[in-house]
């Protein structure tokens, strides 16, 4: 059967994905043409509820993270573990051809008291970090192809620069490698990414967290750890100094260890009372800065903002990242009307302007 043109386009908009066809100017097909994936954490409850916000996600994210759906308190039931938001996500989201990443397996935040307390014994701590990581991605493998299998294992107060987690404390302080062989025997083609924040600033704090992720890399790599590629939160604030040729090292020397780069939870909190155009330019540029330094690396590959419009980010959910003034966040490429702020074009002009790499 030939279908005449109209035909042809009818379909193919019924039934292919948005991922073929992504709108031109769009963040994501922005992303595809050159090289790179562009994606948000996204939230089920919104997407279900905000028809608006929901086409958003879609037309812009080729990506996207459950925000807090995967999270072992969220997973976790009394009988073994629903995945009904995660699901949710997913099943909104697959028509249009948005592929999922998993967010997160291994983190000392958001465990439920019984696996807090699991992972600190030296009894049941491997046992507990196997079966929930074995768990997941089992229920997972052919949905999500990329998971964030350790969350921010990293506290540059420490000497050895390790937080002492409750998987720390119960398995030791090989617990990252333990997690990471785990995950690869689980899902053998699923990219497994390291994540962390707190590393952009020009403080100690930072300079030593940098050195710490550096070390902690170079070390699974030596152990010939299956680990893929490191994801960068970029949680940024224009209160903290950003330099960016230094970081641009860093995240050289990172890839240089031989791992992938994503860009995982970029947003830009700030303070500022002065207009609300001056804060998006300068929050903009911010996120245009920051990029241009990751993806002067080839081995960068994706993009993911914490959220995808101001009205739903987690800055404006958590009392300690309230603004001093109690205005909403702007982090977000998006404002909470959905209208494109200059962060939008920021981070078109980064992908557009990194050095060429294979679609
Ligand atoms: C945050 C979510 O955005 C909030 O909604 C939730 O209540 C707490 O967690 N680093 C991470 C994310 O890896 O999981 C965090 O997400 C933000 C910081």
């Amino acid at each position: 059967m030939t279908l005449n043109r109209q035909q042809f386009l009818g379909l193919t908009a019924a039934t292919t994905t948005a991922a073929a066809l992504p709108v031109e100017g769009s963040l994501r097909g922005v992303a595809g043409r050159h090289g790179f994936m562009f994606g948000a954490a996204v939230r089920s409850g919104a997407l279900i509820a905000d028809p608006r916000y929901r086409a958003l996600v879609t037309h812009e994210c080729g990506l996207a993270t459950p925000e807090g759906e995967l999270k072992w308190n969220a997973v976790d039931a009394d009988r073994g573990y629903d995945f009904h938001r995660a699901e949710a996500i997913q099943a909104m989201l697959a028509l249009s051809g948005v592929r999922l990443r998993g967010h997160t397996l291994v983190w000392h935040n958001a465990l439920p008291r019984w696996a807090e307390l699991a992972l600190a014994s030296p009894e049941t701590g491997r046992r507990t970090l196997a079966d929930h990581i074995q768990a997941v991605m089992a229920a997972w493998r052919g949905r999500i192809d990329s998971w964030d299998v350790v969350n921010e294992a990293l506290d540059p107060g420490e000497a050895d620069g390790m937080r002492r987690s409750p998987a720390f404390r119960g398995v030791g302080p090989d617990y990252v490698e333990v997690a990471f062989r785990t995950a690869r025997d689980a899902a053998p083609t699923a990219e497994l990414v390291y994540n962390d924040y707190g590393l952009e600033g020009t403080d100690g704090r930072s300079e030593a967290k940098r050195r710490a992720l550096l070390r902690l890399i170079e070390q699974l790599k030596s152990r010939d750890t299956p680990i893929d590629a490191v994801g960068l939160q970029a949680h940024l604030s224009l209160e903290q100094a950003f330099d960016q040729p230094s970081y641009a090292a860093f995240v050289r020397k990172l890839s240089g260890l031989g791992v992938d780069i994503h860009v995982t939870e970029l947003d830009v909190a700030d303070h500022s009372t002065e207009a609300v155009p001056v804060r998006d330019r300068r929050i903009a540029d911010r996120a245009e800065e920051f990029l241009d330094a990751v993806l002067d690396t080839p081995r960068a590959r994706s993009i993911m903002t914490w959220g995808l419009t101001d009205l739903y980010s987690w800055l404006n959910d958590w009392g300690r990242y309230y603004r001093r003034d109690l205005t909403p966040a702007r982090a977000l490429p998006f404002d909470a009307s959905y209208r494109p702020k200059p962060m939008a074009d920021g981070i078109r002009r980064a992908m557009r302007g990194a050095p060429s790499r294979a679609a």
